[in-house]
């Protein structure tokens, strides 16, 4: 009995089931097709006010200027007259003696060789575009500016030295003529006509027409430097690679620790006081491009000797007066930059090789340079640029060939 029960219970069972799935499938494809429309205009809508890959607007917020105070803060007792003395080549006789003083009390303290190895303000990097445009050493032009008397010496040893690794875009600025230097040596000599006289004017001649030649040479970055500065080219090239030549850039070391105050003649009877840092010229300093440009109103074609004399304060202070005060953009401070007015002795060893600028002597101390050990003795080279040099570049042919050895 049970037995015959069984398949009508299947029966009904499976009627059941295919029952349910036709009613099923009509409704499922009546449901298809009633979505079939209800998709397609739907679709385009949500394709059309999508938003366009989303435009990245954070980029400006974060780089913007903060000034540190540069070297410690130490009220210097030097007057502005002093500081303009001492900032240009340091043939300022007595005056200079005070801004040594008072400039070493800067560099003195650790804290400031701490700062040395990196740039103290980090201005105006540009995230992510740095690297598609790589820096290349013939990009920045390099004035040197000289005089005659010191063709000899001071300007030999250069051409013998780091002017060699970067021939073609250093150019020696002087106020002689001198074929026989430029013929043996191949070095780019520019004759500036200016006076020889280490005057206020001279000076500002000579920057006249360094700022002109290089407008004209249409390189990325200019650079000034004097000529009892050895310059690291390799620390160079890295630093100026964190910026961009068609940013704002100054970038050198403030002889002061405050920002130098000067009067500039408005009229001929009235003048106003104002307030800028500048960039030591002993020490070498370097201008973007971009900012060079928007300097020329002031600096191009004599119109830097007219700009100087407003505010009657040599080159260099004339650059800051330029770039700080009349265009509004910071000097950024380094401690990778080194004149003959700080004690170089207090570098420490294993830094000096990451250095940008050096320099040597100075007035009151002819010991003055920096402590540094490799193939030539203090006798051999005073100024330690050989020995600088030969520890960057050993395979330079008058380089020691064996390794350097312990001398004093
Ligand atoms: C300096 O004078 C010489 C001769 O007059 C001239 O050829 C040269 O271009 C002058 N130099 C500059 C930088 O003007």
């Amino acid at each position: 009995m049970n037995l015959l029960h069984r398949p009508v219970r299947m029966h009904i069972a499976s009627v059941g089931v295919s029952k349910f799935c036709f009613l099923f499938s009509l409704a499922f494809c009546g449901l298809l097709l009633l979505l079939i429309p209800a998709f397609q205009p739907p679709a385009r809508q949500v394709d059309l006010p999508q938003p366009r890959p989303q435009i990245r607007s954070t980029q400006a917020g974060s780089s913007h200027r903060t000034r540190v105070p540069a070297v410690s803060v130490h009220a210097g007792g030097t007057d502005t007259a002093t500081g303009l003395n001492g900032s240009s080549l340091g043939q300022g006789e007595t005056m200079e003696m005070e801004v040594t003083a008072s400039d070493k009390r800067g560099v003195d303290s650790p804290r400031s060789h701490e700062r040395g190895a990196f740039p103290s303000r980090k201005v105006g990097r540009l995230s992510g575009s740095i690297s598609h445009d790589p820096l290349d050493l013939k990009d920045i032009f390099i004035a040197v500016k000289t005089t005659k008397k010191y063709h000899k010496t001071r300007l030999e040893l250069l051409i013998h030295t780091w002017v060699s690794q970067a021939k073609e875009q250093t150019f020696m600025f002087t106020d002689g003529e001198d074929n026989e230097l430029r013929i043996r040596t191949g070095a780019n000599i520019i004759n500036t006509n200016c006076s020889a006289a280490h005057t206020r004017q001279a000076l500002c001649c000579k920057m006249s027409v360094e700022y002109d030649k290089f407008i004209e040479s249409q390189k990325k970055w200019f650079c000034h430097v004097d000529d009892d500065n050895y310059v690291i080219l390799p620390s160079l090239l890295r630093v100026l690679s964190s910026y961009h030549h068609s940013q704002d850039v100054y970038l050198g070391r403030p002889t002061l620790d405050h920002p130098i105050e000067a009067s500039e003649r408005v009229k001929s009877d009235r003048s106003v006081s104002v307030k800028f840092w500048f960039a030591t010229g002993g020490a070498g300093f370097c201008i973007s491009r971009g900012l060079a440009l928007k300097m020329s109103p002031w600096a191009s074609l004599g119109n830097f000797i007219s700009t100087a004399e407003k505010i009657r304060l040599p080159d260099d202070c004339t650059i800051g007066y330029i770039i700080e005060a009349l265009l509004e953009v910071s000097l950024t401070h380094t401690h990778l930059f080194h004149s003959h007015l700080e004690n170089l002795q207090k570098l420490p060893t294993d830094s000096v090789l990451e250095q940008v600028t050096l320099s040597y002597g100075g007035f009151e101390n002819r010991r003055n340079v920096v402590s540094i050990v490799g193939g030539f003795s203090l006798t051999e080279d005073p100024t330690r640029f050989k020995t600088v040099h030969c520890l960057l570049y050993p395979y330079t042919d008058w380089c020691p060939k064996i390794k350097p050895r312990r001398k004093n």
